[in-house]
């Protein structure tokens, strides 16, 4: 039994102007034709059925992904009252699922991510489950790091697990030592230069039951919170309980609630594997990422290239190179100018450089204070 969660709550503040609060990255088609979170379902086809599916989202987003996602139950999409960050939202599929079907392998997937392998992908995530499957395990998919990246968790990793002999398509798993979210800078340097780490994918496979044991030990406090709502779940007091209780859950993410307080038992007694991610990963974070991962432009090609999404085929360039241009329906004229990020939409215009597209999520909160 697997079950699919797939966490879509979050607002993709750094993709603004074409991310608004009811346009977030993850319901946008901004490489390719399916939207993030159609490629993410897709994604895991081989695995699970498309009715195994839950997505946990908010209110403004649940009717546009309930159109995108037309084979996923209605009654598995569910849209948070608040939000309160990943642990609530995993620990809530986790207690819905465990009243049921509690050996139930739940694969907690971010949607705001792209994968190139998908095949690879699918297999490891099959024999991820199967490890997952037994015992009180924590699975977790560690990237090989390129870079010393300090918006990524850091997975320490450590001994071959003996249990790993028995994992499909010869896929080793290792040991976790210590899990680290979000380093500064120094620390991603020195993880990145020992060889021994993995960034955390952020795609973990444990059984409902597992998890919701985890929730019980880390986060009490929303232990009986969460019960309550998976008791009324199903019935007509859902959305009133719902709407009373899950806003008073902690907000923090499944990584500070649970993995790094877990990673502290050692490399024995936490029980948590990793398996590689060795297949063409990245999340989507901000533009400067998103122009790496477009098909037409390869990190090698990026410096010599501009990118003109979706416009005029007559755009000019002269001595200008690895620009990141959207601004569909105007003929666009670059003149020595170079790594420059500017989005048109119908209202706004964004102009910064792809070093700085990290900090574009601050524009949507200084409009914020605005009004
Ligand atoms: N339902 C729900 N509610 N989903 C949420 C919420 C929420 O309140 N907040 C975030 N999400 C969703 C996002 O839409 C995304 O798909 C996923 O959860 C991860 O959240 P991010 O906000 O994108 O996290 P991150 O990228 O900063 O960090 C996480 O992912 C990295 C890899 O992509 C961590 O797990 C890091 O350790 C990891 O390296
Ligand atoms: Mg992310």
């Amino acid at each position: 039994q697997f079950a699919p969660v797939i966490l879509a709550g979050g607002s993709g503040t750094r993709f603004w102007p074409r991310s608004r609060k009811s346009r977030a990255k993850q319901v946008l088609a901004l490489d390719g034709d399916e939207t993030m979170i159609q490629q993410t379902v897709q994604r895991l086809s081989p695995v699970a059925d498309a009715a195994k599916v839950w997505v946990i989202t908010n209110e403004l987003l649940h009717d546009v992904i309930a159109e995108q996602l037309p084979e996923v139950p209605r009654e598995h999409i569910l849209s948070e009252p608040a939000a309160r960050n990943t642990a609530p939202a995993c620990a809530l599929a986790a207690f819905l699922l465990e009243k049921t079907e509690p050996d139930t392998v739940i694969g907690v997937f971010p949607s705001d991510q792209v994968v190139k392998d998908s095949p690879r992908f699918a297999q490891v995530i099959r024999a991820g489950a199967a490890l997952a499957a037994s015992g009180d395990k924590i699975v977790v998919l560690g990237v090989p790091p390129t870079r010393a990246e300090t918006g990524y968790g850091y997975i320490e990793q450590g001994a071959v697990a003996d249990d790993a002999t028995k994992l499909a398509g010869g896929i080793e798993a290792r040991r976790v030592k210590r899990f680290t979210e979000k380093p500064d800078k120094a620390h991603a340097e020195q993880f990145v230069a020992t060889g021994n780490y993995a960034w955390n994918s952020g795609i973990f496979l444990w059984s409902a039951r597992t998890l919701a044991g985890a929730i019980r030990e880390y986060c009490p406090a929303m232990v009986p919170l969460l019960e309550k709502i998976a008791t009324a779940y199903g019935t007509d007091k859902f959305e009133s309980v719902f709407a009373e209780l899950y806003p008073q859950c902690e907000n923090i993410s499944i990584d500070y609630a649970v993995l790094e307080p877990r990673s502290r038992k050692g490399e024995a007694g936490a029980e948590i594997y990793c398996l590689p991610g060795d297949f063409e990963w990245n999340d989507l974070g901000c533009w400067a990422t998103l122009h790496e991962n477009m098909a037409d432009c390869s990190p090698e090609k990026l410096a010599f290239a501009n990118v003109f999404d979706e416009t005029d085929p007559l755009n000019v360039s002269i001595d200008s190179n690895g620009n990141y241009v959207y601004a569909p329906g105007k003929v666009i004229a670059l003149v020595g100018v170079n790594n420059l990020v500017v989005v048109q939409t119908k209202d706004a215009l964004l102009i910064t450089t792809r070093d700085r597209s990290q900090d574009v999520g601050k524009v949507v909160a200084e409009l914020k204070k605005a009004g």
